[in-house]
């Protein structure tokens, strides 16, 4: 007994819990997901190829093109890659905050690939008998590998010839094996049964294998650039604020723990933020929680706005912004008790937060496309702290299993 505390001491690394570990290994995890896969260099002044470039007078786009750099290598996507730009359909398959990754990146996919992408909750495409066609690319999203939903999705999706990918976070498991081809998420293990790190590290695989998928695209090569640099900045970035927002957070928890319920309002590709941190309050915090589009505020959940009911509205710089200020602004005019995630040094919201004397949490800024990487950490440390000071067990929530292998 006394050997087992002390193995589980050192696997916590110093912290308390895995779920602390995990949210705070995040900046190393989501460069391991990234390590051999992105390449940071850009072939700029001195290369041949660019010079030539100019002489010729125009690019033409061409598969293998000599003048495109290749910065994102995805081997397990090599053999496939033209097969899933030639889809019907991309379609993402998951469960739980696998879904939330899936939804963060969905954007980005559109935009990259430039083919229509539909996202799916394993359990309710099985339950439709969802037409799924030869043509489909199907993406199945799982940290464990093992969750029954979408392995069983994954067996009815392959009877029906579509091409399967796996992004799993474990080596051998029965989704990695069941699959045509995919990406290891190379997060490492993830104990706490609030899934943290493995959330972070997905939306960047989906990422590296939209921009992948992009490569050749010379009207795109602008954009995917500044998304693959930025990507080399994200793990500093995290890094920056954390330890910031971890003492913030455990303020602000202490705030709001007593609450009987919390909304999360966002839109965009920040709506998964929302959802990822309401499902975060609910499974360890044991908070009723909700994440809700705004672009919906008015079609209901205005109903529920008062003075006391804490709402948490993500206001990054992107460009959903003007739209979530005038959230804030109907949220105020009804005396909301409001929290406000935005981006750093914001003198619009820092304005706001003085005004109205609601809170700010403030983020560093990125591309779009990786602001959900950052947005999500201080609402899982708000999470997490709550937690504790509710005296919850935090890395085996009540009735919860890490991962779901029954149907
Ligand atoms: C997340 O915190 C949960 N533990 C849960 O929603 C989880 O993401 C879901 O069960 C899917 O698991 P998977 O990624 O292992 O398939």
């Amino acid at each position: 007994q006394v050997l087992q505390l002390e193995v589980d001491q050192i696997m916590k690394g110093g912290y308390e819990h895995y779920m602390q570990k995990e949210i705070h290994e995040q900046p190393e995890a989501i460069t391991q997901s990234m390590r051999g896969r992105v390449k940071q260099q850009k072939s700029a002044e001195g290369n041949p190829y660019l010079q030539q470039r100019i002489k010729l007078g125009g690019l033409v786009e061409t598969r293998g093109n000599p003048y495109l750099q290749q910065r994102i290598k995805l081997g397990g996507l090599v053999e496939t890659r033209d097969t899933i730009r030639r889809s019907r359909r991309i379609m993402f398959v998951a469960c739980g905050t696998s879904y939330h990754a899936a939804l963060a990146a969905r954007q980005t996919v559109e935009e990259m690939v430039e083919v229509p992408v539909v996202l799916e909750l394993a359990s309710d495409l099985l339950d439709r008998c969802c037409p799924i066609f030869r043509d489909d690319t199907c993406v199945f999203v799982s940290q464990s590998g093992e969750t029954a939903d979408t392995l069983r999705a994954l067996e009815y999706a392959k009877a029906r010839g579509a091409l399967c990918v796996g992004i799993t976070n474990t080596v051998g498991s029965a989704i990695s094996r069941a699959t045509h081809c995919g990406i290891h998420q190379n997060a490492g293990y993830e104990i706490g049964v609030a899934s943290t790190k493995a959330y972070t590290s997905q939306i960047i695989c989906i990422t590296m294998m939209a921009l992948a998928l992009a490569e050749d695209s010379i009207s795109k090569r602008e954009r995917r650039d500044a998304i693959i640099d930025e990507l080399g900045a994200l793990p500093d970035k995290m890094r920056s604020f954390m330890q910031v927002q971890d003492v913030a957070m455990k303020e602000l928890a202490a705030q709001l723990k007593d609450s009987n319920s919390l909304l999360f309002f966002a839109r965009g590709n920040n709506y998964a933020t929302a959802l990822e941190a309401a499902l975060k309050c609910k499974e360890v915090a044991l908070i009723h929680s909700e994440g809700i589009l705004a672009g919906e505020m008015k079609h209901g959940p205005l109903a529920l706005v008062d003075e006391h009911l804490p709402i948490v509205v993500v206001a990054t710089r992107d460009s959903m912004y003007n739209k979530m200020e005038s959230v804030i602004q109907q949220l105020l005019a009804r005396s909301a008790r409001l929290i406000i995630l935005c981006t750093a040094g914001d003198a619009t919201m820092q304005e706001y937060a003085k005004r109205s004397d609601c809170q700010l949490i403030e983020v560093p800024g990125t591309v779009e496309p990786l602001q959900p990487i950052l947005n999500i950490v201080p609402l899982q440390l708000l999470a997490y702290h709550m937690t504790v000071l509710r005296g919850h067990n935090v890395d085996q929530p009540r009735n919860l299993a890490k991962s779901v292998t029954v149907t």
